[in-house]
């Protein structure tokens, strides 16, 4: 990185899903390792603004609103708040948590739209596509359902079936039909804007990727260059808008806009933008001091800044194919320099589901081990899937293969060894020295004690360079060697010991642990914010910066400690069981399906309503004395009900569930002071109440014993 002239960045991390809160994959595949970079280039002194922010349309968004009979907008309003929350508690420090259905990024999104369909860099094409008749919609595919070809899952989706896992399209599913309305589908002719990917791929999108071999990770290389084959393998033009209601909509300015929206792939990325502009927009007075820039502009054109894009490996075509090619198409707009994208990470031994309900939810975790935070930093860090997917486990079994679970970790490597050494330092310097640090003493320096300088000058350079690298998980690794060194150090000089015949000696031993505390602050604080904070004012440093790490000013440390507070926590094996039997609950209950369905047959509860409202309402219970059918009124019965105020009638759309007999002499809840209202020429005298069960039965609310009519149901 010291190479290149530009010396600002730019650092994004992909925009979340506003559809459901983050976990643990999402933290170590992306956020992680940007927090990690933007942290260390601002201990650096380097310019850098570190973006992100909810991606608020899309399908699945939708789809859950309706699901839960709310806004699009109190989906997107309920998880970005979410979100937001347990990114604060990791200290994913953004300069800006910005969202998509903003104000200004919907103005940023559509201008880019309409720059690029001015500029004739947008395809207009007419296809065919589903359309549900009844609803008088355009379906997204994850909008017919109907069985599937392979398994015979009757629930399968146009784009996938979650049973069996294979893709679909909506033509090769048997009997589809609407979620919408229930209709079967039918073709319909639509038109849309196409981005043209060949034409990229050919002009310079091709070369350009080429030219990072080497640079860039060899599993982005990768897709990237799989994604650019010749002739018939070549990239196709691709479709930038859809036939939606939530979503950014197609400028007013162009013809035939109606109906139509952007595209969630083409407007999220121009949320970054967006996030840009909202950052100059509320914080130009209020900067940290690491943004040095002073408009959006200085963080976007071209030539001005480094682009750098945290992602996750599904992400990669988006990030290095189709956002480029729109940068490219709009002008004068950086592309990115880098991209390292992560590998996935799994959760014992499987995949990270959302719809499973199998994954470590951050703010479940954020609860359940509260101030636990750093520590899981440091555990998906070093399982960081940087080359290959990685696994998650909790608990350490005494054997090999769990050397690497979030328990080991904990235990063996904070607790025992970072936490370890600078404890017995500090406690020590309280104990023999009053809490002063020593001042230094070359009588009594040790061979071993300039060894331990030259390896941590080895080893500080190495980490650097490992994190310029992106290899997080080495540079961590770096990072315990030294700190391993330090109570090897420690073990030899043995100041607790000598202290009583040599305390000259004890003290210079434990200033050399006063040093390399210092520098370990410095080291740890990408990695462990909220670790370092807690020794930075241990030791009285008022501001850490990589710099005194180069050039050795964190071996002058002098003065007073603070109280050190607590660094880190044993992981007891009951916090550990508590975690396996909450996944064992949530694999028993497993199946998409059934965990879906079940939520969606529980409807949401209405907007509140105050005292007053509710005391309006009279609610009796009353005994049904005699019922009839209605003439010509499939649905309908004529009650008699006796209220304990009077007897009246009541007619109730109960006749599909149950016969008159049936019904004669039963309790309801009876709604008494409902307006009368006539159908079919009689007068209707209030209303019963009755419960609907999970397949629309009706039921009648059963109690032990009998109730006096009149009783009132408060
Ligand atoms: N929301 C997408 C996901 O979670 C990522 C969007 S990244 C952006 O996979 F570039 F589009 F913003
Ligand atoms: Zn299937």
């Amino acid at each position: 990185m010291e190479s290149n002239t530009i010396n600002r960045y730019t650092v994004t991390a992909a925009l979340p899903y506003a559809n459901g809160p983050v976990h643990i994959g999402h933290l170590a595949g992306c956020y992680i390792p940007a927090d990690i970079y933007v942290r260390y280039l601002r201990l650096k002194g380097k310019d850098v603004l570190f973006v992100c922010g909810s991606d608020e349309h899309g399908i699945p968004i939708t789809i859950k609103a309706k699901n839960e009979s709310v806004s699009p907008q109190e989906v997107v309003d309920k998880y970005h708040a979410i979100m937001k929350n347990a990114f604060d508690a990791f200290g994913i420090d953004f300069d800006i948590y910005s969202r998509t259905s903003a104000d200004i990024h919907k103005e940023t999104a559509s201008a880019f739209f309409l720059d690029l369909y001015k500029k004739g860099e947008l395809i207009e094409k007419e296809t065919e596509e589903f359309f549900d008749p009844e609803a008088n919609e355009f379906l997204a595919d994850r909008y017919i359902v109907g069985t599937c070809p392979s398994c015979s899952n009757p629930d399968a989706y146009g784009d996938q079936c979650e049973k069996c896992g294979k893709s679909l399209s909506p033509e090769e599913l048997i009997n589809p039909i609407s979620k919408l309305s229930g209709a079967v589908p039918v073709k319909r002719k639509t038109v849309h804007w196409y981005i043209d990917l060949g034409k990229h791929q050919d002009e310079w999108l091709k070369q350009w990727i080429e030219s990072k071999k080497g640079e860039w990770k060899s599993n982005v290389m990768g897709q990237c260059l799989s994604w650019m084959g010749e002739g018939e393998n070549k990239l196709k033009p691709r479709a930038v808008t859809r036939d939606l209601k939530w979503g950014v909509p197609v400028p007013a300015e162009i013809p035939g806009h109606e109906g139509k929206m952007l595209y969630v792939w083409f407007d999220a990325p121009i949320g970054y933008i967006s996030a840009t502009k909202d950052f100059f927009n509320k914080k130009a007075n209020q900067k940290p001091q690491w943004v040095k820039g002073n408009s959006w502009e200085d963080y976007w054109a071209e030539g001005k800044t480094n682009l750098i894009h945290f992602i996750g490996k599904d992400n990669i075509v988006f990030h290095c194919i189709i956002f480029p090619s729109m940068l490219k198409s709009f002008g004068n707009l950086t592309l990115p320099a880098n991209v390292p994208a992560n590998e996935f990470l799994n959760l014992e031994g499987d995949k990270i589901s959302t719809s499973r309900n199998w994954a470590v939810w951050l703010h479940e975790y954020l609860q359940d081990m509260p101030g636990r935070e750093d520590e899981l930093r440091y555990v998906l860090t070093a399982n960081m899937p940087e080359t290959k997917d990685n696994d998650f486990i909790w608990k350490y079994d005494g054997t090999d293969n769990t050397t690497d679970s979030f328990q080991a970790r904990v235990n063996n490597e904070l607790v025992n060894n970072l936490g370890n050494f600078v404890n017995r330092v500090m406690v020590l310097i309280h104990k023999f020295n009053d809490g002063k640090i020593p001042v230094s003493n070359p009588l009594y320096v040790m061979p071993e004690e300039d060894e331990l300088y030259s390896f941590s000058e080895t080893q500080i350079e190495l980490i650097s360079s490992k994190i310029e690298n992106f290899e997080f998980r080495a540079a961590l690794s770096e990072i315990m060697k030294l700190s391993s060194a330090g109570n090897k150090f420690l073990q030899v000089a043995e100041p607790w010991k000598t202290y009583k015949k040599n305390p000259q000696a004890a003290l210079q031993s434990l200033l050399v642990g006063a040093r390399l505390t210092n520098a370990l602050a410095i080291l740890i604080a990408p990695f462990l914010p909220h670790t370092s904070k807690k020794l930075a004012i241990a030791l009285n440093l008022n501001e850490l910066s990589w710099i005194s790490l180069k050039d050795k000013s964190y071996m002058h440390i002098s003065g007073s400690l603070n109280p050190l507070e607590l660094l880190f926590k044993k992981v007891e094996e009951n916090e550990i069981s508590v975690q396996l039997e909450k996944l064992e609950t949530n694999r028993k209950q497993g199946s998409i399906s059934t965990q879906t369905q079940k939520k969606e047959l529980i409807s949401p509860s209405k907007p509140e309503i105050q005292f007053d409202d509710f005391s309006k309402i009279d609610i009796r219970i009353g005994t049904i004395i005699h019922a009839e059918k209605v003439p010509k009124a499939d649905k309908l019965l004529k009650l008699s009900v006796n209220t304990g105020i009077d007897t009246r009638t009541i007619l109730s759309g109960i006749a599909e569930h149950f016969t008159p007999e049936e019904v004669i002499g039963k309790q309801v809840t009876v709604l008494v002071n409902l307006a009368p209202r006539k159908m079919r020429g009689i007068e209707s005298q209030g209303m019963i109440l009755m419960a609907e069960d999970a397949d629309g039965k009706l039921v009648f609310v059963k109690s032990e014993t009998m109730i006096n009519p009149g009783s009132e149901v408060r």
